[in-house]
């Protein structure tokens, strides 16, 4: 067991460098100030209608989807 930690710390490293590489040059564009977007927070929230199928479903090329609002901000 004590030997596993360089890997988890390694495999770590990568999610982080891939994380990062796959938004590199690109700006999440800010969440609008209208009234679908009023109050939403959550991760499951957003997904009732950028989730495939569904009102406004998010591109191929979208970047990882999880945790929305850490990349989109809300528009001043
Ligand atoms: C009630 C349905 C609904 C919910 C819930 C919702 N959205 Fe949206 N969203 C839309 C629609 C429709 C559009 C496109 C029209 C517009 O700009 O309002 C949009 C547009 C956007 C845009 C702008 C895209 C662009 O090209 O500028 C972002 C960013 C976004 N939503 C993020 C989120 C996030 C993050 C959440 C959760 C906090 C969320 N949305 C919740 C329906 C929704
Ligand atoms: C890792 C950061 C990150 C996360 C997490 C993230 N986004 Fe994005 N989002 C972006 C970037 C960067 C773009 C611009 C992509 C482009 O220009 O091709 C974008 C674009 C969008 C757009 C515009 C349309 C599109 O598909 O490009 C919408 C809507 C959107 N995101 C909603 C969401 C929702 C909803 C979630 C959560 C389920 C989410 N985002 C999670 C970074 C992120």
């Amino acid at each position: 067991m004590t030997k596993s930690w360089p890997l988890i710390v390694a495999g770590a490293a990568i999610l982080i460098v891939l994380f990062f590489a796959s938004t590199a040059g690109k700006k999440p564009p800010a969440i609008p100030r209208d009234s679908l977007h009023a109050g939403h927070k959550t991760n499951e929230a957003c997904l009732s209608c950028h989730a495939p199928g569904k009102q406004a479903p998010l591109k191929d090329t979208h970047p990882p989807k999880e945790q929305c609002v850490v990349c989109h901000k809300q528009a001043k």
